[in-house]
């Protein structure tokens, strides 16, 4: 028998060793996920005994991070705008950078709602929005939460990810306004009622193949390389993406776009085109070109 501070501080040496970021977060988050509790409980209760079996699936879960699988594909979740995703590895797992999207285009419908005259009430009633390239569903599923009166299109073209997207929204109780396409872009999106969207968002495949040996291992061996590719340089699903959009949003619809670290001078010109106005780039905390927003005309 042993207790949660030794158990915990044996887990992060074994993850320390094997040069895991963030080892001490990680080895918490899977000793909370073996014993089921919260984080203020790990160090409420340092003394409590842990039973063979849980230091025994405790262990086995670290020598798996320590192999570089990532945590949430152990604890089978991430927080994503205050709201627990389930994840797995057919989802991309939800990054705290991409929630600008969501603040993004939030701020434009507000201001959007100014312009006409309106008080920005955020319930977004009536409004068609589509999420392009869903993935878990946690685009799609925060911007339900925040405009309870929207109506959501999210198209994925892995049926894995859709599944899981389905999943999320029906957990977070939004399954009924949220419907799910299987689909490249928006190629098939027409087919299902909504031709002309308010808001349409997207955080696409961005990062080049000729990058993968850049990336982290947990990343590039553990996440589904559909989610992580958009071509060799990595931006090329951008040109089709805005196409299609411009063709689908109504006039003073909004874009808003997530940007891999070096896509803004690829995918910046293609909203110079007249069907566009009122182009804006949002940086990541890090000070990284992270979303562009544009308005059709
Ligand atoms: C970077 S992930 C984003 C997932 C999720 N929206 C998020 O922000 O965490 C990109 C997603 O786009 C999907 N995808 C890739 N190519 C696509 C395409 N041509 N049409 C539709 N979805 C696509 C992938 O399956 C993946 O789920």
């Amino acid at each position: 028998m042993t207790d949660v501070r030794t158990t915990l501080k044996q887990g992060l040496a074994q993850l320390r060793e094997a040069h895991v970021p963030s080892f001490t977060l990680a080895a918490e988050l899977l000793l909370l996920h073996v014993l089921g509790r919260d984080r203020t409980w790990i160090y409420a209760h340092p003394e409590q005994e842990v039973s063979a079996a849980d230091a025994e699936r405790f262990f086995a879960l670290i020598a798996r991070r320590a192999a570089g699988e990532p945590t949430q594909h152990l604890t089978g979740k991430q927080e994503f705008w205050g709201l627990e995703f389930e994840v797995t590895p057919d989802v991309l797992i939800p990054r705290p950078e991409t929630e600008h999207v969501i603040e993004v285009a939030l701020d434009r419908l507000a201001v959007r709602e100014l312009r006409a005259g309106r008080k920005p009430t955020f319930s977004g009633e009536g409004l068609q929005i589509a999420d392009i390239g869903t993935g878990s569903g946690c685009i799609a599923i925060a911007l339900a939460k925040e405009l309870p009166g929207s109506t959501i299109f999210a198209t994925d073209i892995s049926e894995a990810a859709l599944a899981i997207a389905h999943r999320n929204s029906f957990r977070h109780g939004f399954s009924d306004r949220i419907h799910f396409i299987k689909s490249n872009l928006l190629g098939k999106i027409t087919e299902h009622g909504s031709h002309f969207f308010d808001l349409i968002v997207s955080n696409p495949p961005y990062i080049g193949r000729r990058e993968a040996a850049t990336l982290m291992r947990e990343v590039r061996d553990h996440e589904p390389e559909i989610a992580l590719y958009g071509g060799e340089e990595g931006y090329e699903l951008y040109a089709d993406l805005i196409t299609q959009a411009a063709a689908h949003l109504k006039p003073g619809g909004i874009l808003v776009l997530e940007l891999g670290h070096n896509s803004l001078p690829a995918v910046q010109p293609l909203l110079d085109a007249p069907a566009w106005t009122n182009v804006a780039v949002t940086n990541d905390l890090a000070g990284i070109p992270r979303v562009i927003a544009a308005e059709r005309l």
